[in-house]
């Protein structure tokens, strides 16, 4: 029986892999996701086998249950809540390994009352410091995304003093815990400041940089299950913990390199803090009007199209329409793309996910690098409800607390045309003054009502 739980354990740790691999690419991404989660039913069937936890009709009735759960809030959740969802989520991860923690420690001393070796003691306070933070630092980051609490960063005077202070206390705490196994109020302490810290390093983070949180406390939930196979001495644990830490440090870093931040200043918090004076302080901006029939001719006279997509464009859910402004502007043999920038909407791969669900095909889609001196060639760039990642001040003001970012050249283009319903600002609440631009045309309202009727236009002119 052990044999076929271990292959178990080995078929899910390659689902697992096979599952990241495929998630690489926007085609194949249901797929791996897919073979993750049968990988992840076999990891727990065979956990509760091993255990001898659960008899078949029990099995069938919790998975029954929590696979219900899970189903009816991937149903509910609205594509814009997904970031705070994944918030979430990495917040259980963490208060499971947490939990998993204080009950081995307390099995082992209260109950058995045997001592705990050096192996398992560090894995158990390592699950405990990662567990804590993520959980309290994750839920912090739900309520700062989903407005219940202010998305502003909140700083005070030696921030970073105290968090480095409780560290060290925490440090000095663990060793006791292991010394005095048998006193329980180390390990208490030990879980009250890694409680304390998860809200700590979060509060000061200001709402433009929380994905790159959410996505540093995805790796810390992993590298807490990893702590916790150890624990448990779980291979697939540790296999599936591996994966996830790994795999969320890497798409921090690659976040981090998009908003032009370091590894350390997330580490460390209280970025996004910069100033905000910048240009709007400035003199007001001034823009020009463009209708919805003279949009229409200036595309039906362009040679090329470039569709910069943001956020504004999932809430209009414009993505189907823009499929048809497509299909007009390829009828005229316009030339017609998509630049994708790595952060624009609300979560990563949110414009390709938002593409592809309207059948723009993924070769149509471009990234930032690729397509950046593309733009200067190009008669229209149509900016769809994005706005920070068009931004020239990450360009040209220092004082502006996107400067540094990495951002789309659509400012260098022959005509830029912009959907939007106001002046509203973008995330980082902030002007933009691409839209006082000579070249820059606003085309106000939202953008699934406007860009059907400028698709109603062509199909008139043609
Ligand atoms: P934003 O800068 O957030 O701008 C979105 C714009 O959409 C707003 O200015 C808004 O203007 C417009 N809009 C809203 N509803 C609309 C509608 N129905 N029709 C047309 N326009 C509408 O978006 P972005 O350029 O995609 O930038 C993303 C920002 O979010 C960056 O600052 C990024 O750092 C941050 N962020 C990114 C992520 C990831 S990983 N992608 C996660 C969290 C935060 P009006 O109100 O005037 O319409």
């Amino acid at each position: 029986m052990s044999n076929i739980i271990q292959l178990a354990y080995l078929i899910a740790a390659i689902l697992f892999v096979l599952g990241i691999k495929f998630l690489g690419k926007t085609k194949d991404a249901r797929k791996g996701n897919m073979l993750s989660a049968v990988g992840m039913l076999l990891a727990i069937v065979a956990t509760l086998i091993d255990l001898n936890l659960a008899t078949f009709p029990e099995m069938l009735a919790c998975l029954v249950v929590g696979g219900g759960i899970g189903l009816y809030y991937a149903k509910k959740v609205e594509m814009t809540q997904i970031p705070e969802m994944v918030a979430l989520f990495n917040g259980f991860g963490g208060l499971a390994s947490l939990g998993v923690a204080l009950s081995d420690h307390f099995l082992k001393t209260e109950i058995l009352a045997v001592e705990i070796d050096t192996v398992n003691s560090v894995s158990i306070i390592a699950s405990v410091l990662i567990g804590g933070v993520t959980f309290t630092g994750s839920v912090v980051a739900w309520m700062k995304l989903n407005g219940k609490i202010s998305g502003q960063p909140i700083t005070f005077k030696g921030q970073h003093a105290l968090n480095l202070g409780l560290l060290l206390t925490f440090l000095t705490v663990a060793v006791f815990t292991f010394l005095y196994q048998d006193d329980p109020m180390y390990i208490t302490i030990l879980v009250v400041i890694s409680l304390l810290v998860g809200i700590l390093v979060v509060i000061p983070i200001g709402g433009a940089d929380m994905p790159v949180v959410i996505s540093l406390l995805n790796s810390y939930s992993g590298m807490a299950a990893t702590a916790t196979g150890f624990i448990l001495n779980n291979n697939v644990l540790i296999v599936a913990g591996s994966l996830v830490g790994a795999s969320g440090i890497i798409l921090t870093q690659i976040m981090c390199k998009a908003m032009n931040r370091s590894l350390m200043n997330v580490l460390l918090g209280g970025f996004g803090q910069t100033t905000t004076s910048g240009p709007q302080d400035g003199p007001q901006i001034v823009v020009k009007e463009v209708g919805v029939e003279e949009a229409a001719m200036l595309f039906d006279s362009a040679s090329s199209v470039i569709v910069v997509p943001g956020y504004g464009m999932a809430v209009a859910q414009a993505q189907h329409v823009i499929r048809e402004l497509m299909e007009q502007c390829e009828k005229r043999n316009i030339q017609f793309r998509f630049a994708i920038h790595p952060v624009a909407g609300r979560m990563p791969g949110h414009m390709n996910v938002l593409l592809a669900e309207a059948n723009i095909s993924y070769d149509k889609l471009i990234e930032m690098d690729e397509i950046n001196d593309d733009f200067s060639n190009t008669d229209i760039v149509f900016v769809v409800g994005a706005n920070d990642v068009v931004n020239p001040a990450a360009r040209t003001n220092p004082q502006s607390p996107i400067f540094g970012m990495p951002i789309l050249n659509a400012d260098k283009a022959r005509t830029v045309i912009v959907s939007k319903r106001s002046m509203g600002k973008g995330y980082a609440g902030i002007e933009n003054e691409l839209f006082g631009y000579p070249n820059c045309l606003m085309l106000f309202g939202d953008a699934k009502q406007t860009i059907t009727k400028v698709v109603g236009e062509l199909k008139e002119m043609s």
